[in-house]
């Protein structure tokens, strides 16, 4: 069993998480339960293979090799019943830079682009910082559940955005879209001749029952439609490394993207980074195991713990990602006062509602991805600034 409990130190590794909290929050002593990193080591297969690199000692310029695209191949094969054809594969330092690529190479500026808010924060900005417009299709909250408005998406949808991102699994609202959900999805883009660049970063990270469908796993038919944006890096925690993949099926959408990629110059990946998502997706299922089972945990006692100490703080009970979107609005605060509470009262820094869009008003993401006794921590430390309220 390995051993998640470890509390390893990484305060001065140059962790945006855990280093400058104070200038970024404003607060000393905060413990950090925000952007979507994990305080746990990759798997150790991982470890070596990159220390096994390092020892070489020569870090020329890098191409992926045939056994990287192998095991990217194998493991969406046999952990998502995927076929991936090796040709539709391409390369990215991070799945946010192919979002920008995407919007780049598919759209003009002045276009429009469809998002599902609330979002995760760079899907805005892929958008915006480009300069084109953006279309927003609020999920809709019932019965704690999140849901697509489709009848909204259709009008959003007819007003033709060049193309629509789609969070699946969805960060902040923890949802793992249905092959349904999907499908309808992919059949407005259809109609409306929409391109999805489906950004799947967080596929692996499920908790069963719940089952990831791909976009890429639907019918064929709608292959021409679909720009994927996979990443071992939020899986096996390797985002500082800066590898990501994307599979684009469509040649003409392929040779489109690859060309605005190099536009920039851009072309090989890190070789530290080509080893360590060569190694995590060959060698990396029995970890991702264990770490969805010890998530699985943190999960129930961040839940057991809200039902015994927090009544007026409410979980939206994730179904995918180590990131818990926690309802405040109870409280009724302004988001502000809200953040203020937690940072100064509570000691606890977590990634503030709004800043996924106006539809996060009331909420806070924590991220979970620690030890046990950090999330017992970091709950302590949310009932410490709820209760200063009385
Ligand atoms: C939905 C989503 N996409 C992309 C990213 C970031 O990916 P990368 O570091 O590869 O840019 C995140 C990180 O939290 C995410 O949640």
């Amino acid at each position: 069993m390995l051993n998640f409990d470890d509390q390893i130190n990484r305060i001065n590794s140059s962790s945006l998480k855990w280093d400058n909290t104070k200038k970024r929050f404003g607060h000393d002593n905060l413990l950090p339960m925000w952007i979507a990193d994990m305080d746990f080591k990759a798997p150790e297969p991982v470890l070596h293979a990159i220390q096994d690199r390092i020892s070489h000692g020569i870090f020329g310029y890098t191409d992926v090799s045939t056994e990287a695209v192998d095991a990217i191949l194998q493991w969406y094969e046999t952990r998502h019943e995927t076929t991936l054809q090796r040709e539709w594969l391409t390369y990215s330092p991070s799945v946010v830079a192919s979002l920008a690529i995407a919007v780049n190479a598919y759209s003009e500026p002045g276009d429009s682009c469809l998002i599902q808010t609330p979002v995760y924060p760079p899907f805005f900005d892929v958008v915006k910082n480009n300069d084109r417009e953006l279309i927003t299709n609020p999920l809709k909250l019932e019965n704690d559940r999140y849901g697509i408005d489709f009848e909204d998406l259709e009008v959003k949808l007819a007003q033709k955005p060049k193309l629509m991102i789609l969070c699946s699994p969805h960060n902040p609202v923890a949802r793992v879209w249905s092959q349904e959900e999907l499908l309808r999805i992919l059949d407005l883009c259809l109609t409306y001749d929409v391109l999805l660049i489906s950004d799947e970063i967080h596929a692996d990270l499920v908790f069963s029952p719940n089952k990831h469908t791909m976009a890429l796993q639907l019918d064929e038919r709608y292959h021409d439609h679909i720009i994927c944006c996979l990443s071992p890096s939020k899986t096996f925690n390797l985002a500082g490394l800066q590898a990501s993949v994307v599979a684009i099926p469509n040649k003409r959408h392929r040779a489109a993207f690859n060309k605005y990629y190099s536009r920039f110059g851009l072309s090989q990946l890190n070789t530290l980074g080509m080893t360590a998502m060569a190694t995590a997706y060959g060698q990396g299922a029995d970890w991702l195991d264990e770490l969805l089972t010890y998530l699985a945990e943190n999960v129930r006692i961040v839940e057991q713990f809200i039902e015994e100490e927090l009544p007026n703080v409410k979980l939206i009970k994730p179904e995918a990602t180590y990131l818990l979107w926690l309802d405040f609005s109870s409280l009724e605060l302004s988001d502000d006062e809200l953040n203020q509470l937690l940072l100064s009262k509570g000691g606890i820094a977590m990634n503030a509602g709004t800043s996924f869009g106006s539809e996060g008003s009331g909420f806070m993401r924590l991220n979970i991805a620690c030890p046990s006794a950090v999330v017992r921590e970091g709950m302590e430390r949310i009932k410490k600034a709820v209760t200063s309220l009385a």
